[in-house]
């Protein structure tokens, strides 16, 4: 596994993204809520540019508040631009199929460059 320095913190403020290839495999960095969290920017239903999608949150409607839609994660979802799946950042779930999951590259901080490891 090899680290890649893909960007400084300062060029990657809270709620932002960037997409960069390293090591030959695209992937989408995600700032959110200050941490960094690294995806591969290709969709498992039929290979979208999933990184490239709005950063928002996703709406659900529960036993517990009624059955009223209400908005949560905000922030911390993708959504595939392709066809709406959408994917927790922070976890690489998918919140419409929740026995599937993405691959997450290790991100972290290091005299304020942030380096992705592939
Ligand atoms: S390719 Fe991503 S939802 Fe279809």
């Amino acid at each position: 596994m090899t680290e890649y320095v893909v960007g400084t913190v300062d060029e990657l403020p809270v709620g932002s993204k960037r997409i960069v290839t390293v090591g030959g495999v695209e992937i989408g960095v995600f700032n959110v809520k200050g941490q960094f969290y690294a995806l591969p920017n290709h969709c498992f239903h039929q290979g979208g540019p999933l990184c490239e999608g709005n950063v928002g949150a996703t709406v659900v409607a529960t036993k517990e508040s009624g059955w009223k839609p209400e908005w949560v994660q905000e922030g911390e979802v993708v959504v595939c631009p392709w066809h709406g799946l959408e994917f927790n950042i922070t976890t690489g779930r998918c919140l419409g199929r929740r026995h599937a999951r993405l691959r997450r590259y290790r991100v972290r901080v290091v005299d304020g460059q942030v380096r992705v490891s592939v």
